[in-house]
């Protein structure tokens, strides 16, 4: 018997390319006179983030923001602490959050707590897929891409171990 991993596609490169240029119409319409800062949080974001930029034509800034709440293994801990903050203010601005997953919802909680009091004119969140099932803390997405079963998912950004970030698909990774 085998201990490799096995993987099955849930959201394809195409499906996930047709839904990043909703997502980016979307925010578009909202966000194209305001000089928005879009805030990536890594590392699971950075590769939706990179594609949803290249569909936003007009100007923005960005920031990238770490933060440590899974450790190495599946579970949220849900003790939240930044591990990389902000290089620049974002009070007075209009601030959209990009995420790849909410899963219990209390990294994202933790996180848009910490922004808000930082006192930006407007911070809205979006979210390249959601786990609604696993949810311990309430959450308002703004712009959701899918919805997603209660499934551990990997690739598109989205790691296991900081392994499989690499795949340009969104798997299940299989017990
Ligand atoms: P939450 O605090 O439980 O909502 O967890 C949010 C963070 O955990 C996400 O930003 C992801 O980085 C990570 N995460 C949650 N579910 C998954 C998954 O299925 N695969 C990979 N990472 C996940
Ligand atoms: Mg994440």
């Amino acid at each position: 018997m085998s201990n490799e991993p096995k993987l099955h596609i849930l959201l394809s490169r195409k499906q996930i390319e047709a839904t990043v240029k909703r997502l980016a119409d979307e925010i578009r319409k909202d966000y194209h006179t305001k000089q928005p800062i879009l805030i990536c949080v890594l590392k699971g974001s950075f590769m939706f983030m990179a594609d949803l930029i290249r569909q936003l034509d007009f100007p923005l800034e960005l920031e990238f923001i770490r933060l440590s709440s899974y450790g190495r293994g599946r579970e949220s801990s849900g003790e939240v602490k930044v591990v990389q903050g902000l290089h620049s203010p974002i009070k007075g601005r209009d601030v959209l959050v990009i995420e790849d997953i909410i899963d219990t919802g209390l990294t994202i909680s933790f996180l848009l707590e910490y922004l808000r009091k930082k006192k930006p004119a407007s911070l809205k969140l979006c979210a390249l897929t959601d786990k609604p099932s696993r949810r311990q803390a309430p959450v308002n997405i703004d712009y959701l891409g899918f919805t997603v079963p209660n499934k551990f998912l990997v690739g598109y950004g989205l790691d296991w171990d900081e392994k499989f970030r690499y795949l340009p698909d969104i798997c299940i990774l299989e017990e």
